[in-house]
């Protein structure tokens, strides 16, 4: 099954995502976590992308385009993939359905997320991940099991993301209700989008996904 899904920051996307691959098998396919691996390396990609993160804003489609396409034909996506961050423009979206038509794959689901700003801000205001192995977590919402220590794989370090403070949060949740709000209705019209109640816990959500997934 192949599927999006579509939130603002801090929707909980990334957790839902990590949650779906580990039960179903499919690839999770996080633009931003692979942007941030590229400014790591400091690939061209990541030289580009760097500023324009932590700025808040969108990195140019055509690079993102190239990314997708080049990720989504490599042979584990066979199994089924869960866009988590993309698409985020209309011309992305439109590119998505160009270049899945050329690899013969479709779309099943399209799942909005949706969070009250207030809420959006708090969980990532919040949210740190381990360094080793990527498992998100958030000071209020969800504490590892012993404290400083993750619960998957027993590292003790943890890291912040450079883009999750005020100033930056701004701008980034007007790029998602000026640039990527407009592709809800350009699925919507296709029939394909659902929307679920993001700001319930994360046990009550990843069962509303299940239960699209399942219809
Ligand atoms: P990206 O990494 O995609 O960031 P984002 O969209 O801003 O989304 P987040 O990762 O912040 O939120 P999330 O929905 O994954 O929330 P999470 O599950 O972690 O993109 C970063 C940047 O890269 C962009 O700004 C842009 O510059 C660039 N970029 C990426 N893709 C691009 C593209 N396609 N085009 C152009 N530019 C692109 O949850 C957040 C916190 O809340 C966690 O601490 C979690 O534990 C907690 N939480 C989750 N669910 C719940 C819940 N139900 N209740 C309580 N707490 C919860
Ligand atoms: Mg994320």
């Amino acid at each position: 099954m192949n599927i999006i899904l579509i939130g603002a920051p801090g929707a909980g996307k990334g957790t839902q995502a990590r949650l779906l691959e580990e039960k179903y098998g499919m690839v999770q396919l996080s633009t931003g976590d692979m942007l941030r691996t590229a400014v790591k390396l400091g690939t061209p990609l990541g030289v580009e992308a760097k500023s324009i993160m932590e700025a808040g804003k969108l990195v140019p489609d055509a690079l993102m385009v190239n990314l997708i396409k080049e990720r989504i034909a490599q042979r584990d996506c066979a199994k089924g993939f869960i866009l988590d961050g993309f698409p985020r423009t209309v011309p992305q979206a439109e590119a998505l359905d160009a270049m899945l038509a050329e690899q013969g794959k479709t779309l099943d689901k399209i799942i909005e997320l949706k969070v009250d700003e207030a809420a959006l801000i708090e969980r990532v205001s919040g949210r740190f991940t381990c360094e080793k192995c990527g498992m998100g977590y958030h000071d209020t919402f969800k504490k590892p099991k012993v404290e400083g220590v993750c619960d998957a794989c027993g590292s003790t370090s943890f890291k912040r993301r450079a883009d999750d403070n005020a100033e930056t949060m701004k701008a980034r949740l007007q790029a998602f209700n000026e640039q990527t709000a407009p592709i809800l209705p350009y699925y919507a019209k296709k029939g394909m989008l659902v929307s679920i109640d993001g700001m319930a816990d994360m046990d009550t959500v990843t069962e509303a996904i299940e239960r699209i997934l399942a219809g």
